[in-house]
């Protein structure tokens, strides 16, 4: 990309974004918080919405072979963030289901529901809308190739697969006692699988991503490494 041809592309969003994409366990979520509370801006795990579709389908006992009933639901659910001090709650359909969107049955599918094109369609409409009314650090897995395509820094993080089991098995420990370290690492890889085949939104890093390996970095440092690439006025 030309200088000029980047100068106009800055130019674009309304209000400042950060774009962070990586695969399952990466760090995304806990960097992107925490980054996003230090910048002072609004923050979105775009993960939770397709695992919000996917409780939503599961709960109506929606096959995920059903893709006109899965496109539907996902056009017309309200979905909703508040924030509250047990941290934001996921709010559909005015239900709470939070604490259930990192449960098994939702991971079991949710890479599958999120390959539907009219559910990406959809949800992906409703992340640029939201992003339309502030700042923003938004994770997921195709925020920088599709969702913010103008955003001012685009972050793509990488880290092995031991680590992120590593890092999942910690925190899936609470919703399931029982996974063990090799179930949560071939679980990961599965979804990568899926994740990485996804046509429309494969799961890659823009040409303008910076990358970071994430191994041997804390969430603190990442966050660091994200600021430099910041420039606010
Ligand atoms: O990030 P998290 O593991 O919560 O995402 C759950 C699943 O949602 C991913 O495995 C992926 O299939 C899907 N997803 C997606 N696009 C995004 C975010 C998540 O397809 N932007």
């Amino acid at each position: 990309m030309c200088k000029d041809e980047r100068a106009s592309y800055k130019l674009k969003p309304m209000h400042k974004q950060i774009a962070i994409d990586g695969p399952v366990a990466s760090g995304k979520t806990a960097v992107g918080k925490l980054l996003s509370e230090k910048l002072g801006w609004r923050f979105l795990d775009t993960g939770l919405m397709y695992r919000a579709i996917t409780w939503l389908a599961l709960d109506e006992k929606i096959d995920v072979s059903n893709h006109e009933k899965l496109v539907t639901i996902a056009m017309n659910s309200q979905i909703q963030l508040i924030p509250s001090d047990r941290g934001d709650r996921f709010i559909i359909n005015e239900n709470d289901i939070t604490d259930s969107l990192r449960n098994r049955d939702v991971e079991r599918s949710v890479s599958l529901i999120s390959q539907i094109s009219g559910v990406r369609a959809a949800l992906i409409t409703k992340q640029q809308e939201i992003a339309n009314s502030d700042s923003i650090v938004m994770v997921g897995r195709d925020i920088g190739i599709r969702v913010l395509k103008y955003a001012d820094v685009k972050v793509f993080l990488t880290a092995s697969p031991d680590v992120r089991a590593k890092r999942r098995m910690a925190q899936t420990f609470e919703a399931n006692p029982k996974a063990t370290l090799q179930m949560v690492k071939s679980d990961l890889e599965r979804r990568d699988l899926i994740d990485s085949q996804n046509e429309e939104s494969p799961l890659l890093p823009a040409d303008d991503s910076v990358i970071i390996n994430t191994d041997k970095m804390e969430i603190d440092e990442v966050v660091e490494a994200i600021m430099k690439l910041v420039v606010t006025e």
